[in-house]
């Protein structure tokens, strides 16, 4: 039997660590319950990066919510979103006049969410707001959208873990760390 790998070992350094991302997670659902108290709410979680923050987000609302999810893929290339998305599903839920949070792991160029948020206008809604739970540091004036509720800004690192993946891999990490550059072909 080969020796068991962790996932640890692959992790240069925790970034956030699980009680962290927990209690920033419930105060997020804090200030999200009192925004939209008596509003119809429909929670809009990006699969699959975004499904770990959106399941621990919702267990603290005590409100009224509906939870539904989109699948996008970014075409070309791999590394660097184009801005050109194809939705790979699509929500289930009609939602004309309804409020929308969308519930989505990381912002870096930005370009999937505006996307996103652009598709999701045309359909009519009473409001669409993003919450996510990173955003990284860019350059001054480089985001092309303004999230809502943030909850941690980040260095511009490649990262893993709660949702996130490299190569499909790492999302079941409890914590974001940033990966060994071993694990991906570098020194
Ligand atoms: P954007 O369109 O450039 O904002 O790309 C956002 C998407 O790229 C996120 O939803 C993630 O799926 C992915 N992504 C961006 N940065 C990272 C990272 O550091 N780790 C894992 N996935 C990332
Ligand atoms: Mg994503």
């Amino acid at each position: 039997m080969p020796s068991p790998h962790s996932m640890h070992d692959d992790i240069e350094h925790v970034l956030i660590s699980e009680p962290v991302l927990q209690a920033r997670v419930a105060t997020l659902a804090a200030a999200i319950q009192e925004d939209y108290a008596g509003r119809d709410l429909v929670l809009v979680g990006i699969l699959r990066g975004g499904v770990m923050f959106m399941v621990d987000l919702v267990r603290h609302l005590d409100m009224p919510v509906e939870m539904d999810f989109m699948a996008t893929s970014s075409y070309g290339n791999a590394t660097e979103s184009s801005g050109v998305v194809r939705i790979l599903k699509d929500l289930d839920t009609s939602v004309d006049g309804r409020h929308l949070l969308i519930v989505e792991d990381i912002i870096d160029s930005g370009l999937t969410l505006r996307y996103l948020m652009e598709n999701l206008a045309n359909r009519n809604p009473a409001s669409i707001a993003v919450c996510a739970l990173l955003d990284k540091e860019k350059t001054q004036g480089d985001s092309v959208v303004q999230p809502e509720y943030i909850g941690f800004s980040i260095p511009d690192r490649f990262v893993v873990g709660y949702g996130l993946d490299y190569a499909q891999k790492y999302r079941n990490l409890p914590y974001i760390g940033v990966l060994k550059p071993s694990v991906y072909g570098g020194e």
